[in-house]
């Protein structure tokens, strides 16, 4: 029959779109080298979707629109793996490793070892069932044994491919690490703060807690992604090595660490432990140490396992980024703009090199759910170039003698009310001396008005002598010459290079005036774009909500914050007082002809990433892109216009390369903004 006929059509079409989704899915997120337009991406899969709403019967599991489909579940099944899951046994120096390399080496009677380091992801262990090609199973590891069946979960993450690609075994378990993006954390983090919700210590809580929601759309909406990096059983296929192993999982749609490595001197491997470790914060996923693993298949056979771990593979660690210590004390820091933060005093500890003796809570609710207390034993986490924080508390070390702490109801320095906004608290002081220290140090900031020599001891004392009660007061510092010189730590000649330093920066730029007073929510490059689309002061100060999310990249947050902040009587008198002791500013970021220029401007639009080192400070790079109406990022993504790369560039060097993205070096990039 003619209808028939039809149907086996459509079916056909339909699995062919199927396909070119899954392939487009795999340049995309995979190579990270998409072939085709996001738009026309998106073309493909609502057509896909719009087949299979008329033709509900060919729904198939594996289709790339059914990734969130299920219904929120009761509790997780328990899973028995085929093969257990084994962990790894740990060593933190060098000559562990080469005595595991002379181990080996002893065990098999060879000379030579092949070694595949690989990175050690900071996540959650995977198993990935494929039958015929298609996703049936996933579950984590569990205690090696039994894990959870979380396939729903698992099912919503894109780099996990619901069919493999190009050939379909009929078994094969993939193994690996599902994990959140260091990025991704961090807005997940700022999300749940504002909304007064829970927060995550790092970013592998943050996946355990994704990963194990019931609801798979909650799971849906966080980012998480995964790494293969081994195999339990297959059929249909036999391997040889573990390099051949990453090749084939990638070859087949799963995304392996850029960072994998084959060497055959175990010095080798030393090196490049050191290499990564100095490159880890670079990377948007977070690593505790790199894996070394024996790459012939018949060796590690041939070595086995010891309990639980095996004998042909260990994992060689960095310093660690937790430590435990104690709480001596917790104190209450008032910020800038009021916001008041529970900080833990510490018993100083090192952590990865640096001596940490203080530790952020947060706000309220974290400390509460934390329930840290003074005399506590925490774990502190110290991560890259983030403040250190209290991740949790050891509560098996309590005596019964740790002291609660209450947030205070009135501000710890200046005794005026204390007014709570969702999780946070905030001082409602005009006049607090703790807000006003911050201004000050904000407004004389390199970045804000660059008064050099204008630290945070001498703000101290100016703040507590009543000598400058608002940043406009240090314009009229110069009337007491006298006595600043008495202060502590100052001279005649420091004194005099202050004033200098304070009268110089009297001339400045909008952007700058606009960055140092402190906005909420307005940070350096929201003073920019603000520059650049008012004229001056009272054309800002005059602005409508209206005009200000029209500007792109200002939202209502921002608007509403910056026309609060001109809206305080204490806003006014500064400005007025600031143009009373002479402080001027021009706008080159304003245009003769309103926003149009900003487009016209030589670097409008694009945008910069910059890695390795340069012979100018990256500040003034970043200014001068700015300048030229360009953009600066930290990491490298296909919306990348150039890299810069100076000397001994990293992970953002690779990844340009396989991004395809435009590398420039030093020389070029000087050239290209000298230009302008
Ligand atoms: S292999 C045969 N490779 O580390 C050894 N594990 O203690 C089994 N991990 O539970 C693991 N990155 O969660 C292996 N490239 C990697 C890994 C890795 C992270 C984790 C995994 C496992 C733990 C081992």
């Amino acid at each position: 029959m003619g209808g028939d006929k039809d149907k086996e059509e459509i079916r056909k079409q339909i699995e062919e779109l199927r396909e070119k989704i899954r392939y487009h899915n795999y340049r995309y997120y995979v190579l990270n080298e998409p072939e085709i337009s996001d738009a026309e991406y998106d073309r493909l899969f609502k057509e896909l979707e719009e087949l299979e709403a008329e033709y509900p019967e060919f729904i198939t599991p594996d289709s790339p629109t059914q990734r969130v489909g299920a219904k929120p579940l009761e509790e997780f099944r328990t899973y028995r793996h085929s093969i257990p899951m084994l962990s790894l046994k740990s060593v933190t120096d060098a000559g562990e490793v080469t005595e595991f390399d002379e181990r080996v080496k002893r065990m098999l009677g060879v000379d030579t070892i092949e070694y595949v380091v690989e990175p050690k992801i900071d996540g959650l262990a995977m198993e990935l069932v494929y039958k015929d090609g298609v996703l049936v199973a996933g579950s984590t590891r569990g205690d090696g044994w039994t894990g959870e069946d979380v396939t729903q979960n698992l099912r919503t993450i894109k780099t996990i491919p619901l069919r493999t690609l190009s050939e379909a075994l009929p078994l094969l378990e993939v193994r690996g690490e599902v994990y959140m993006p260091v990025s991704g954390f961090r807005e997940l983090n700022e999300e749940l703060g504002r909304r007064g919700e829970r927060m995550f210590a790092n970013p592998r809580n943050a996946a355990a807690g994704s990963v194990r929601q019931l609801d798979p759309r909650v799971t849906a909406s966080r980012p998480l992604d995964f790494f293969a990096y081994g195999i339990g059983r297959v059929e249909g296929r036999e391997f040889s090595t573990q390099w051949e192993i990453l090749n084939y999982l990638r070859s087949i749609g799963f995304r392996v660490s850029e960072l994998v490595r084959l060497f055959d001197k175990i010095e080798d491997v030393i090196r490049y432990h050191r290499e990564v470790e100095e490159r880890r914060d670079e990377l948007d996923y977070e690593i505790d140490g790199i894996v070394v693993k024996v790459n012939r298949v018949e060796y590690q056979n041939r070595l086995g396992t010891i309990s639980r771990s095996p004998r042909w593979a260990i994992a060689y660690k960095f310093q660690p980024r937790e430590e435990f210590t104690k709480v001596k004390d917790i104190v209450v820091q008032v910020g800038r703009t009021g916001a008041l933060t529970p900080v833990a005093i510490l018993e100083p500890v090192q952590i990865g090199g640096v001596t940490v003796s203080r530790a952020t809570l947060h706000n309220e609710e974290e400390l509460k759910r934390k329930d840290v207390r003074i005399g506590d034993t925490v774990v502190v986490e110290r991560a890259g170039d983030v403040i250190p924080e209290v991740v949790s508390v050891v509560k098996s070390r309590r005596t019964g003698a740790e002291k609660e702490f209450r947030m205070p109801d009135r501000c710890p320095v200046c005794g005026a009310e204390v007014l709570k906004e969702g999780p946070i608290r905030r001082c409602v002081g005009v006049s607090c001396k703790a807000q006003l220290k911050e201004r000050l140090k904000h407004f004389a900031s390199t970045r804000a008005m660059d008064i050099e020599g204008l630290g945070e001891k001498l703000i101290e004392q100016l703040v507590d002598r009543g000598m400058v009660t608002d940043v406009a007061d240090l314009y009229l510092l110069s009337r007491m010459k006298g006595e600043l010189m008495k202060l502590e730590h100052m001279g005649e000649r420091s004194t005099e290079k202050l004033l200098d330093a304070i009268e110089r920066s009297k001339q400045t730029t909008f952007a700058r005036l606009i960055y140092a007073l402190g906005i909420r929510h307005v940070g350096e490059h929201t003073a920019l774009l603000l520059a650049a689309n008012f004229r001056d002061m009272d054309d800002l100060r005059n602005a409508t909500y209206e005009r200000l999310v029209s500007i792109p990249e200002i939202g209502p947050e921002v608007a509403r914050s910056i026309i609060l902040f001109f809206e305080q009587g204490s806003t006014k008198e500064l400005l007025r007082k600031l143009e009373e002791v002479g402080v001027r500013y021009e706008n080159p970021e304003a245009a003769e002809a309103g926003a149009e220029a900003e487009k016209e401007k030589p670097l409008a639009g694009k945008i910069f990433v910059f890695t390795g080192r340069i012979s100018i400070p990256r500040d003034e790079a970043k200014r001068k892109v700015e300048q030229l109406g360009g953009r600066v990022t930290s990491s490298v993504t296909k919306k990348t216009d150039y890299v810069v790369a100076g000397e001994e560039a990293g992970s953002k060097l690779r990844r340009a390369q396989q991004l395809g993205v435009k590398i420039i070096g030093e020389e070029e990039f000087m050239a290209m903004v000298k230009e302008g």
